[in-house]
């Protein structure tokens, strides 16, 4: 596997393997890898020739300096995975590759709407850093296709609006999320849990479940994900949110939207959970 970071090296091999008619498939990752980033390097190796990930803590994505410090950070095992998985070039620049004027000078993308409401709406310019990073790195990997977990739901939707409103000629593929045998969703987060909250974690996917289920049962939204809110904070689990939305857009749901998604943000201990399920009613 090719490690790089610098620019020059990386548009340099990406120009050579588009001259030799490969398909690049590429994964941005903040590093820390789990299972569910290597099942998205799985689909970026059934989908391209070549598979290009990054790894980079994106400075501009975080509204808690605390938060930003302490993102767990671990390139050599990240590395060792990602060979594993056949990964063909590994992309790790640091902020001052990515940000050199720093981050006030920086221009920005801001994709309206969908950036303000759920965890727009709890981290002010958290959708702005990443619609801003992952630009920065499609213009630079030219990938495409590129791979995004379906757990970070409105991040996925912001890219894809992004990718159609700035006519990026790359194809978003997103993949389904890898949860543990308890159905907590895995995330790099997860390690922020002590033994004893890992217990309690898995009620924010089963709540999710039983919200679904009442809904498809004719119970109606409001009740139902009162219902859910009701029996999380009971727990040790603080809502953040629990909202149900339109699974296309995420706008509000109308009586005659079908395909609807529950999403839900937590607070435990040290973390802050998100997860979503997607259902038709
Ligand atoms: P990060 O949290 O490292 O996640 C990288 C990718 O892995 C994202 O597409 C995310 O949705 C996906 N992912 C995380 N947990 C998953 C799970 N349990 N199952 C399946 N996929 C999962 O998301 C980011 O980084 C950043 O915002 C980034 C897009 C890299 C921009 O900085």
């Amino acid at each position: 596997m090719l490690v790089v970071s610098e620019t020059k090296a990386l548009r340099a091999q990406i120009k050579q393997w588009q001259r030799d008619g490969e398909t690049i498939a590429f994964v941005p990752t903040m590093g820390n890898l789990h299972r569910g980033h290597l099942t998205l390097m799985q689909e970026a190796k059934k989908r391209g020739t070549k598979v290009v990930a990054s790894i980079f803590v994106n400075p501009m994505q975080f509204n808690n300096k605390n938060d930003l410090a302490n993102y767990p950070r671990t390139l050599e095992e990240d590395q060792v995975k990602l060979i594993a998985e056949g990964v063909d070039m590994l992309f790790t620049p640091t902020p001052e590759i990515m940000y050199p004027k720093g981050l006030e000078a920086q221009t920005f993308v801001e994709v309206p709407v969908l950036s303000n409401i759920l965890c727009g709406a709890s981290r002010p310019g958290h959708f702005r850093g990443v619609a801003t990073i992952v630009a920065k790195l499609f213009n630079l990997v030219t990938p495409d296709i590129a791979c995004f977990g379906t757990k970070d739901y409105q991040q996925l939707r912001v890219i894809k609006l992004m990718v159609k409103d700035l006519s990026f000629d790359i194809d978003i593929v997103g993949v389904e999320t890898v949860r543990e045998e308890s159905g907590l969703a895995k995330s790099s987060r997860n390690g922020y849990l002590t033994e004893q909250e890992l217990e309690v974690a898995p009620l924010l996917y089963k709540t999710m479940q039983d919200i679904a289920k009442a809904v498809q049962g004719g119970e109606c939204i409001e009740l139902a994900v009162a219902h859910g809110i009701e029996s999380l904070n009971q727990s040790e689990l603080t809502t953040d949110y629990i909202r149900i939305q339109n699974a296309k857009d995420l706008s509000g749901v109308n009586d005659s939207d079908k395909d609807l998604v529950i999403l839900a943000a937590a607070h435990l201990g040290e973390a802050r959970l998100i997860d979503n399920m997607v259902f038709r009613r």
